[in-house]
Formats: structure tokens, sequence, C-alpha cells
């Protein structure tokens, strides 16, 4: 962090009972920063809360899917000293669109669209308001391109890093680093929900650790507007920038489509 001061006594977290957003919530504790920590289950929260970190820790539970649970989350931190927020809260669906579950467009959407754009929102005045602070948003590299057989995740999560990279300069001269983060494929969770419906070693991105895409989104933070972590990750994504967007879609589709494990058909 470019200057850890500038964030405050507390980070918000969300995503922070598992994986990513669970490694920021360490990191940032081990730098003397009290912690807020969002998500669905009360149990691994308290379970972070009491094993992982060491400063005071604050436990909410709240379904950030649903306008209900964005409140409860704006409510319960009302009177905190808040100066980072990091929305890490996420999941993703990878198949082919036409496949789709019927609500999976709605969770996916209301999490990663609806939530980051409320959240960023009502936190940013608070940040203004108190002179200045951090953001920072959990994008994907499948939001850096058109992204065949993952299409509604990467059309999310583009609008994820979109709406980060636009805040980056318009906060800016109110003194709010704003930092979108495009992990590549993270041993998480959701890497492992991923691995039962894609064939990991069929795509060109090897499985990163999650300390260390907290890591270096938080050495970044101050520095830098976007940020894709680890080094392959890194020079795959300047590569695809170098070639038409035209053919980039193409091969990220003909790789997904491969790499797709057949799935039971539900019974409906
Ligand atoms: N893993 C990867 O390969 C990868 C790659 C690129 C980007 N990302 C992004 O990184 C972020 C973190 O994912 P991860 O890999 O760390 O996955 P993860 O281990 O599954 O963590 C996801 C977190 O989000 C929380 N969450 C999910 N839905 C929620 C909801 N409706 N309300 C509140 N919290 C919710 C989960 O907790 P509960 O279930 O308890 O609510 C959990 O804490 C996501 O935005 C993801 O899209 C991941």
């Amino acid at each position: 962090m470019k200057d850890a001061q500038k964030y405050g006594e507390w980070a918000v977290v969300t995503g922070a009972s598992s994986g990513i957003g669970r490694q920021f919530a360490i990191q940032l504790a081990e730098q003397g920063m009290k912690v807020v920590l969002v998500a669905r289950s009360a149990d691994a929260l308290t379970r972070t809360a009491t094993q992982d970190i060491r400063t005071e820790a604050k436990v909410i539970s709240a379904d950030l899917a649903t306008p209900e649970g964005r409140d409860l989350l704006l409510q319960e931190i009302a009177a905190l000293d808040v100066g980072l927020f990091v929305h890490s809260a996420g999941n993703a669906y990878v198949g082919p669109y036409l496949d789709a579950p019927d609500d999976m467009d709605e969770g996916l959407i209301a999490i990663h669209v609806s939530a980051t754009t409320q959240l960023t929102r009502a936190i940013s005045q608070r940040l203004v308001a108190r002179g200045g602070g951090g953001i920072i948003l959990i994008s994907s590299v499948f939001g850096m391109f058109p992204m065949p057989f993952s299409s509604v995740y990467g059309a999310a999560k583009a609008f994820m890093l979109n709406l980060g990279e636009a805040l980056a300069v318009e906060l800016r001269d109110q003194n709010i680093d704003v930092l979108s983060v495009a992990p590549g494929g993270t041993k998480t969770r959701m890497g492992d929900q991923l691995g039962e419906v894609i064939d990991l070693e069929k795509m060109a991105m090897p499985m990163g650790d999650p300390a260390v895409v907290a890591h270096e989104s938080l050495a970044a933070l101050g520095w830098r507007d976007t940020i894709v972590p680890a080094r392959r990750n890194r020079l795959m994504t300047r590569m695809a920038h170098l070639l038409p967007r035209n053919m980039v879609k193409k091969q990220f589709g003909k790789m997904l489509e491969s790499a797709l494990i057949p799935q039971p058909k539900s019974e409906t």
C-alpha cells in the first residue's frame, strides 16, 4: 500500500470467508488494520475472525446478492471509520450459455454488478466525507476479453473492471485510490468448483495462490489502477491484447469449449 495511513482504522472485505477475500482480510490485519468480514456463511466468517485475524474483527453475515443484505452491511458499518473497501464476494458459471440454470444470471449479475455498484457508491461517499481512502474490486482475466462459454460471468467481470478503471480516474481528485484486480485461475473454493466443470489442464492458465493475489494487489494499491496478479497471467494477457480481439475471443472460446467436462443433464 502506497500510504497505509490513508486507509484509516477499518477495512471492509466481502467474500472474506474463503479464498481471495479471506487472504485480503488476513494480510490487512497483519498490516494492523481492523477488518469487517462479510459473506453469507456466519460460521466460516467466525472461524476466519477467531483463527486467522490478529486485530479486531467484526463479522457480518449478509447475502450481498440481495438489496436487504447490502443494506444490512451498510447499516452495520455506519459507525466505523472505514477507509478501505475490498469487494471479493463472487460466484462463477462456466458452461454453454443455453445450459445455464435459470437463476444463474440473476445471482451473477446481482453480486458482480448490483452489489459492486451500490456498495462502491455508498462507501465512496463515506470515503469522500473522511477525506480519502481506497477501493479494491476483484474482477478477473475473464473480464478482459469476450469469453464464450463463460459469457455472463465474463461480461459481469468486464463491468467490474470498467467501473473500477473509470472510478480510478474520477475519484482520484477526492484522494480515493481505486484498484481493479484481474486474477487468473486461483486455487480457492471457486477454483475447485471450476475444476468440476472444466479440465483445468487444458486451460493455458496455471492455478495461482490466493495469498499472492492479495499480496500483489495490496502492494499495488495507490500506485496502479489495474493489476493482473502473477507474472505468467500478466504475460498471457499482454500477448492477448496485442492480437486482434476477434481472434482472441475465438481462441478463448475454443479453449474453454474443449476443456468443458460433460455434465449430467438435470431432470426437470
Ligand atoms: N478462483 C478463481 O479462479 C478466480 C479467478 C478470477 C477471479 N476470481 C474472483 O475472485 C473473487 C473471490 O473468489 P474466490 O476464488 O476467492 O472464491 P471463493 O473461495 O468461493 O470465495 C467467494 C467468497 O464470496 C462469498 N460470496 C459468494 N456469494 C455471496 C453472496 N451472495 N453474498 C455474500 N458473499 C458471497 C463466499 O462466501 P459465502 O458462500 O459464505 O457467502 C466466499 O467468501 C470472486 O469475485 C471471483 O469471481 C476468482
